[in-house]
């Protein structure tokens, strides 16, 4: 901290930090247009001009330093922000009461109050250019665009897409999509980060238009009447009393525009945001201050919400009455799930019952549903979908370091030195997070090596990409743990204080030779040399991995080799370092963390621990079974063979996502009693017996926790659509129902209980997590959480972590003179896996209507198929139809479908086969042959897909340019050496 002076003032602040956030963190009201916190100075508006030290300098720019002078109001600083600020209304007129963007929060409305500007001294001027309406999702109005470049920033240094620039050059500058291509032509992924940080309504979300003011819906004539007379009286009554009408209909939008903050449904990143209705209408989602995304978002969060309002919403229970449905009331429903539970269990024992919870659910959601098995039906037969894709990894950590969860935050993520990406397309299923990994590669010499069987936009941007054979990642994992360790560049220090088992896994390691990865994997013994120096060299070493490394027969295996690499290096227990298995479903972590699983507690106790049972058993007043229960993949096992009779699914689309889609829809065929919650009749619900409308997050109070152990709050945006229910009040009606007593009112009776019983979270509460506050676990009893694992010893009862002895084996799945191509799937940036919430969206359905199946060029030619084409593929198991798309994304006799059908779903093709530690099945496995049904057709990927689109990098806006322009000049009374731009 130093001291410096501020109009006379003294103040303490940080030496080095930015000038302008202690100007703001002193209260002193000073403009400033182009500067937003969490993008850092852009320098295009000149708005924010003060002295320091006797010299007019932006503060934006400039940093703090010891015993600095800053004037703010004096006559020279004064007179160049507003000169600054009218050469700015020389692009925007300000029509404030008829525009939707009025709210309050209008940059542009409130310097001009700042200013107290009445006239304008530079009349405002037209720009040759139409209202860009090309895109579904927003549109671009350069008439009121001030040019301050925030939206570019974020395009290029945040979101780090590279869509947007603006050309100083031009006679008349603009932002530009693509060097000048129309918005919903370009590469824009619809992201939003433009439009959440645009500073005026130049920027604006199609949802807001003429629904967010009063008297913003009048047709465009009747509009551009009112615009006139505005301008016209402000001639004569300058802008302070046009502000002010335009303030007191500000003010009355809020008595009907509601903003509340939730958390997103999608994907495991677990960004936060408020959305803004009226009545039923989203008006827009606004990310601001949620601690893992800021203004992030990607087009799910920002703009997939469609289905909130679908009229295809159930709202009404259905029961079978033989090939049909009928509608039923709530009671007659709740009653006949009642009885039919009953007498099944009293014929057949209660583990011929089973539960699946939903990773799309609360935790709270997924605590009752693991009760209700347990504690009312008594049995363990109790999951969720992480056992598709998650267990593998979280087993991996099991045994390394003891917890299953990432070691730190996204926040460790941005500050390593390198990132390695092990099997995960993190642009397109964890984009938020992927914007940090790609900012701090582009502006921060992050290194980043990616391997995987793609070239996705990550594997692009590599300074190294692993091309790897399928199934073979922990072959090169463990030659560069070993080459590591023969070469003598591990971390002994960290080794020898830190980590059991060393001389063990040393052995295990033998086999596992850099020419026997070379000949396994495909890559040559040079390359991972260079990636093994990397990672030894490296200080802070994050690895992130995902389904590509999970969803194999040796998931399990290949998740603990990267755990025991991050060991060998000494890359834990310090910021900056560390594993991060990214979580799939916004929930998937939770509902396995409240004891979602066969064998597991709430807070991952074991079911065969009396001690903890016991803790259990007194407060929920009942005895518990002791025996592990079946997972999802035994469960359909179990079906078949007659064992397991009855089944509760709560909002999964099991029959689809499950792998070896024929073999799951033959086993729910077979089940006497079948009960599906959804929102949706989903293809899951044709097999059911009841069908249950619940409601979704929206409509529900709760918590998600994300991919980084994050808890969040969701505060209910809407009253559950009517005839819908929230799923803790229908779990708790079918618990009732069954002789349980239980008496929640509110999610948060739930989540006291189970900090009542769960160490994990024994300071959880609602109140800790208030509004945009969350909590990382383990969160002790006084509310201290965890940001950083491991930060004075790994989880185990001597505190060290444990090396874990590997063996490699091939994969079951093998191709052969049939099946000779490989088919990899996985998930869409656009879509939600099988796309049941974001095909509601009809600008997401316009830009990506279907699934298709990705053919490299050279099997392309080879089989004279081309984007278009109709192909069958026939596995094993299953077939289906699908279009080629012919793309260099994947090589040779590689096939990649991603999972966005309900008609085409990938997984009638994928195979039972599993990791058999977990039994996740192994979908990325599967051999198929191509057979072409029609050689043209029309390509499954329309040309307004941002993947044809011409994205143009640069570094921010490049502002020097625009001061390079001659009718450029600084607006103060000297033209000064600026402080060169602050490294954010
Ligand atoms: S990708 Fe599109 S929506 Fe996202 S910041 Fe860039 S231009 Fe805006
Ligand atoms: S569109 Fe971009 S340059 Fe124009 S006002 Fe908005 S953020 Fe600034
Ligand atoms: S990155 Fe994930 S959590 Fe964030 S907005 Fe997109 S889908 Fe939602
Ligand atoms: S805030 Fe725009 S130049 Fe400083």
């Amino acid at each position: 901290m130093t001291k410096i002076s501020i109009d006379g003032t003294e103040f303490e602040a940080v030496a080095g930090s930015r000038l302008i956030d202690a100007i703001n963190h002193a209260g002193v009201h000073l403009p400033q247009v182009c500067y937003h916190p969490q993008l850092g100075p852009i320098q295009t508006c000149d708005t924010c001009i003060v002295e320091v030290n006797g010299e007019l300098v932006r503060a934006c720019a400039s940093v703090v330093a010891p015993n600095m002078k800053v004037a703010t109001t004096i006559p020279q600083a004064q007179a160049a922000r507003t000169e600054a600020f009218d050469r700015i209304l020389r692009n925007h007129q300000l029509y404030c009461t008829v525009c939707d963007n009025n709210n309050g929060n209008c940059t542009v409305h409130n310097t001009t109050k700042l200013l107290g500007v009445e006239h304008q001294h530079y009349p405002f001027q037209t720009k040759p250019y139409e209202v860009d309406n090309s895109n579904p999702f927003y549109r671009y109005d350069p008439d009121q665009c001030i040019l301050c470049g925030r939206c570019v920033e974020a395009c290029q240094d945040l979101q780090v897409n590279e869509t947007l620039s603006i050309r100083w050059e031009d006679p008349h500058p603009r932002v530009l999509w693509d060097g000048g291509a129309p918005i919903g032509e370009s590469s824009c992924v619809s992201c939003g980060h433009c439009i959440t940080v645009c500073p005026c309504n130049a920027l604006m979300e199609k949802s807001m238009l003429g629904h967010a003011g009063f008297m913003t819906g009048l047709s465009k004539p009747s509009l551009d009447g009112m615009i006139d007379v505005v301008k016209g009286l402000e001639a004569e009554t300058g802008y302070n009393a046009i502000l002010k009408v335009s303030e007191v209909e500000a003010a009355m939008r809020d008595t009907r525009i509601r903003r509340t903050k939730t958390v997103c449904t999608y994907c495991g990143v677990g960004c936060s945001f408020d959305v803004w209705t009226k009545d039923r209408h989203i008006l827009k989602v606004e990310p601001s201050e949620g601690p893992t995304n800021g203004v992030s978002t990607c087009i799910k969060g920002k703009f997939a919400w469609d289905f909130v309002n679908s009229p295809d919403r159930l709202t009404k229970p259905l029961i079978r009455e033989g090939d049909r449905f009928r509608e039923a009331e709530w009671d007659e429903a709740l009653d006949l799930v009642a009885r039919r539970f009953t007498e099944i269990k009293g014929l057949h024992g209660p583990d011929a019952l089973a539960f699946i919870a939903s990773s799309k659910c609360t935790n709270e959601e997924a605590y009752l549903m693991q009760k209700l098995a347990r504690g009312v039906i008594g049995t363990n037969n109790v999951d969720n979908c992480s056992r598709y894709c998650q267990s593998p990894a979280t087993t991996g950590l099991f045994r390394t370091v003891g917890y299953g969860g990432d070691s730190g935050s996204i926040k460790d993520i941005e500050q390593a030195d390198l990132v390695v990406i092990v099997g995960s397309n993190t642009a397109e299923s964890h984009p938020v997070l992927a914007t940090r990994v790609k900012r701090a590669h582009k502006l921060h010499g992050q290194k980043l090596i990616v391997a995987d069987l793609r070239e996705h936009e990550m594997a692009r941007r590599a300074d190294v990409f692993l091309h790897t054979r399928p199934s073979t990642d922990i072959v090169w994992l463990s030659a560069v743990s070993r080459y590591i360790l023969d070469q003598g560049l591990a971390h002994t220090e960290f080794l020898n204080q830190w980590v059991n088992g060393i001389e063990e896994y040393r052995k295990s390691l033998e086999p596992f030779t850099l020419e026997f990865a070379s000949e396994t994997c495909d890559l040559s013994v040079d390359t991972q040399k260079q990636v093994a120096g990397m990672i030894a060299q490296a200080k802070r070493v994050c690895v992130l991995w995902a389904m590509g490394v999970t969803q194999h027969s040796n998931g399990s295996d290949t998740s603990t080799a990267i755990s025991n690499l991050l060991l060998v290096t000494g890359n834990y227990m310090r910021p900056g370092t560390g594993a991060y298995p990214l979580r799939g479903h916004n929930n998937v972590q939770g509902a396995s963390d409240h004891g979602a699983m066969p064998n597991l507690l709430p807070g991952y106790q074991s079911v065969d621990d009396p001690e903890v049972r016991a803790r259990f058993e007194n407060h929920w007043g009942v005895s518990l079974p002791s025996t592990k229960g079946l997972d999802n993949h035994e469960m359909v096992e179990a079906i078949h063979e007659g064992k397991l009779r009855s089944m509760y699914l709560c909002g999964e689309e099991m029959s689809i996502v499950d792998s070896n889609a024929n073999f799951v829809a033959a086993a729910f065929q077979k089940l006497d009693f079948f009960v599906v919650q959804d929102i949706f009749f989903s293809a899951t619900c044709r097999f059911a017996d009841v069908v249950l409308p619940a409601s979704p997050s929206l409509e529900k109070e709760g918590t998600f926790t994300s991919t980084e152990r994050r808890i969040q709050r969701l505060h209910q945006v809407f009253e559950p659509l009517e005839g819908s229910r929230p799923d803790w009040v229908i779990i708790q009606d079918v618990a009732k129902r069954l002789g349980a007593c239980w008496k929640y009112q509110n999610p948060s009776d739930v989540m006291d209980e189970v900090a009542a019983l769960t160490p994990m979270f024994a300071g959880v509460s609602y109140a800790r997590l208030e509004g945009y506050k969350s909590l990382q676990w383990p969160v002790a009893a006084d509310g201290s959480d965890q940001p950083l694992l491991y930060t004075k010893s790994f989880h185990f009862p001597d505190g060290k972590a444990r090396l874990y002895p590997l063996a490699w084996r091939e994969s079951p799945e093998r191709l052969d003179a049939t099946f000779d191509l490989h088919l990899n799937n996985g998930r869409l940036l656009e879509h939600f896996h099988e796309g049941n919430l974001t095909y509601r969206s009809p600008g997401i359905h316009a830009k990506t209507p279907n699934t298709f199946v990705e053919v490299s060029p050279e099997l392309a030619r080879e089989r004279g198929i081309e984007s278009g084409t109709l192909v069958q593929l026939t596995s094993r198991r299953g077939r289906v139809r699908v279009r080629a798309l012919v793309t260099d994304r994947v090589q040779n006799g590689q096939l990649y479908m991603p999972m966005n059908s309900t008609e085409s779903p990938v997984n009638v093709l994928t195979g039972s086969h599993v990791d058999p530690v977990t039994h996740t099945p192994a979908y990325k496995e599967t051999a198929v042959q191509m057979q072409i049904l029609e050689s043209k057709g029309e390509s499954p990927l329309p040309r307004i897909n941002p993947r044809f689109g011409h994205p143009t990098p640069q570094k921010g806006v490049e502002v020097e340019r625009k001061w390079r322009q001659p009718g450029y000049r600084f607006p103060g009374n000297a033209l000064v050496q600026i402080n060169t731009k602050q490294e954010d």
